[in-house]
């Protein structure tokens, strides 16, 4: 499980997420980036998070620490800001939480510059998990310290918002025409020949095992949350060996 911190102040509202994403100082006295069970889609958005951040960072992927942060609602009470004060009401309990990287810098292509090979890592990862959030008009990649961060991972795995379906959704092609990285030459398949075989069971089931408890609860078709954990891991551990031949939009990779 993820470590679980308590927020004891929230300090502003990073304006640039469609969620509104706080940023809240917890009882460690670390500053965090906080997403909201309460927003938008709720906590399938979260789980994603930590599925594909946990992934990523085991397969070597820099990605900032996530973490729980537990909330009083009463925290919202003195909020100026009527929709910021309407979040913190309706998220009492578990939410998530990342690092802050201070200063750090959105990614631009026209500022920064990705190896072949790191874009195709990315890029290979991104079509694992099936991520339609990391377009050159909204990138999810930060800049800091020099080095490229993974951030927002909430728009992955659309087959989670519809079990039944979710052999024949996770079988479609990834779209990769708008992807931030497709200027870089990325060289999937070397990234699926080095990244692939790292994704099992055993790393799906560490992986997994970081979501908390509450999130997995009264999911129709699942009796409990390990259920669900596996529903998780199945797609990814299945697309692993061959969604570098199903990435379309790039050349040089079919
Ligand atoms: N860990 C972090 N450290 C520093 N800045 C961050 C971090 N996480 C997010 N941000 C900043 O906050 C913005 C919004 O975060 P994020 O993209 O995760 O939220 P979102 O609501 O899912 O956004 P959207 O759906 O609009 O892309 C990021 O574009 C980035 O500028
Ligand atoms: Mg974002």
């Amino acid at each position: 499980m993820l470590k679980e911190v308590i927020a004891t102040r929230y300090i502003t509202p990073l304006r640039e997420g469609g969620s509104l994403p706080g940023l809240v100082e917890a009882d460690d006295l670390g500053t965090y980036v906080m997403k909201f069970t309460g927003a938008g889609q709720g906590r399938k958005t979260l789980v994603a998070e930590v599925v594909c951040g946990e992934l990523a960072r085991r397969l070597g992927f820099r990605v900032p620490r996530l973490v729980t942060i537990g909330l009083d609602p009463v925290l919202g009470l003195g909020e100026p800001d009527q929709q910021v004060q309407e979040l913190l009401r309706s998220s009492g309990g578990s939410n998530l939480g990342m690092d802050f990287l201070s200063g750090a810098l959105g990614f631009d292509s026209l500022a920064f510059s990705v190896s072949p090979e790191e874009a195709g890592r990315i890029l290979w990862f991104d079509a694992l998990v099936n991520n339609v959030d990391r377009s050159w008009r909204n990138p999810n990649l930060l800049m800091w310290q020099g080095e490229v961060w993974l951030i927002d991972h909430g728009a992955t795995m659309i087959w989670h918002h519809n079990w039944p379906g979710a052999e024949t959704s996770a079988a479609r092609p990834y779209d990769a025409t708008d992807h931030a990285l497709a200027p870089f030459a990325p060289d999937v398949a070397a990234a699926a020949a080095a990244l692939a075989p790292l994704v099992t069971e055993e790393l799906l089931a560490e992986v997994t095992a970081e979501i908390p408890d509450v999130w997995l609860t009264d999911e129709p078709g699942f009796e409990t949350p390990d259920d669900l954990r596996r529903a998780y891991a199945r797609p990814l551990v299945a697309r692993a060996a061959s969604v570098h031949d199903s990435v379309q939009g790039i050349e040089g990779t079919r």
